[in-house]
């Protein structure tokens, strides 16, 4: 009988190993079949929110610069993004175009249409956001600032994916990252106005992905947890719960065309598991907001 169970056993090993073998084998055949990223997604990105050395944008440009592609980076703070350009050139050998613009404003995408005329844009990363230092809570938020936050992280990011979206549909190749958050998945107390901007970002990026399905244009979602962007703003944390940068680029960038959504590193795949499915949705909110009146110190 014993030995019935460890031959069963070892076959079940072997199908398991078997299934993994041929999983890792459609999976280098895939890639190898894919062009080259710049060629995919290349000459030119656009990277939104791209001005502070240590945040996201900066890093997603790095990383895009070392695969050869053009870069036109966009953010409201102009001597920042003067900077980061000259780095990019110098380092990178890349032509790189900053645009200091206040995505808030109603009619910032014709400046940016005019600075972007004739450039072949084959990727758009939406990651600029504001949200106040102070994290308020929703109603000691002035209304002015909630419609701030409204133009900015919700009406900025669907100009910017409508009208290069469009671009990329007409010409049936392109990729566009939404850098939403996982604060974007369930209501976070104390951050409660920028994580229903997050959500929105990540319905509209979702959605999106599944339209553009089989039309050349590929749409990810980025749902990072807390990363190592803000100084030492985030020190009330546990630290592993924070990530660097450059992981977070990494595993986005080398699942554009993959996965529709990705939620970078262990420790917030774990976070995710935990109060996505093994939690009630009140219970996962109630945890979230408690974590985060502790690390904020509310
Ligand atoms: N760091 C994290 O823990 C974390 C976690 C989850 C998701 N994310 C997301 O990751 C993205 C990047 O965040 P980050 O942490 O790397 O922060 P960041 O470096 O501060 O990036 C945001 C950039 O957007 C700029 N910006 C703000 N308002 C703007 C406007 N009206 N027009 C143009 N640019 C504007 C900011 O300038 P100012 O600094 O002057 O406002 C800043 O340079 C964001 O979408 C954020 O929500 C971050």
């Amino acid at each position: 009988m014993r030995k019935q169970w460890q031959v069963l056993a070892a076959a079940a090993a072997a199908v398991g190993v078997g299934s993994l073998w041929r999983q890792q084998v459609r999976q280098q055949k895939a890639q190898a079949a894919m062009p080259a990223f710049n060629v995919r997604y290349g000459p030119w990105a656009i990277v939104t929110g791209a001005a502070r050395a240590e945040g996201l944008g900066y890093g997603f440009a790095r990383h895009l610069a070392g695969r050869q592609i053009n870069l036109v980076l966009v953010d409201i703070l102009a001597d920042e993004l003067e900077a980061r350009a000259a780095e990019l050139r110098r380092n990178y050998l890349v032509k790189v175009k900053p645009v200091a613009l206040d995505l808030g404003q109603p009619d910032f995408i014709s400046r940016l249409l005019a600075e972007t005329d004739g450039l072949k844009i084959g990727l758009l990363i939406c990651n600029h956001m504001f949200t106040p230092a102070d994290t308020p809570a929703i109603l000691d938020m002035p209304l002015e600032i909630h419609h701030r936050m409204l133009d900015i992280n919700a009406r900025a990011y669907t100009t910017l994916v409508h009208t290069y979206g469009r671009q990329m549909q007409a010409n049936r190749r392109g990729g566009i990252i939404l850098v939403s958050s996982g604060a974007g998945l369930r209501g976070t107390a104390y951050t409660g106005a920028y994580s229903a901007n997050k959500a929105f970002q990540f319905m509209l990026g979702e959605s999106l992905w599944y339209e553009l399905l089989g039309t050349g244009v590929d749409v990810l979602v980025l749902a990072p947890g807390l990363t190592r962007t803000q100084g030492d703003a985030l020190d009330g944390y546990p630290a592993f719960m924070l990530m660097d940068v450059d992981p977070v680029i990494a595993e986005t960038l080398q699942n554009l065309g993959r996965k529709h959504v990705v939620i970078p590193g262990l420790v917030n795949k774990a976070f995710d598991v935990m109060t996505g499915r093994l939690m009630s949705r009140r219970r996962a909110v109630l945890t979230t907001g408690d974590m985060m009146a502790r690390g904020l110190s509310k």
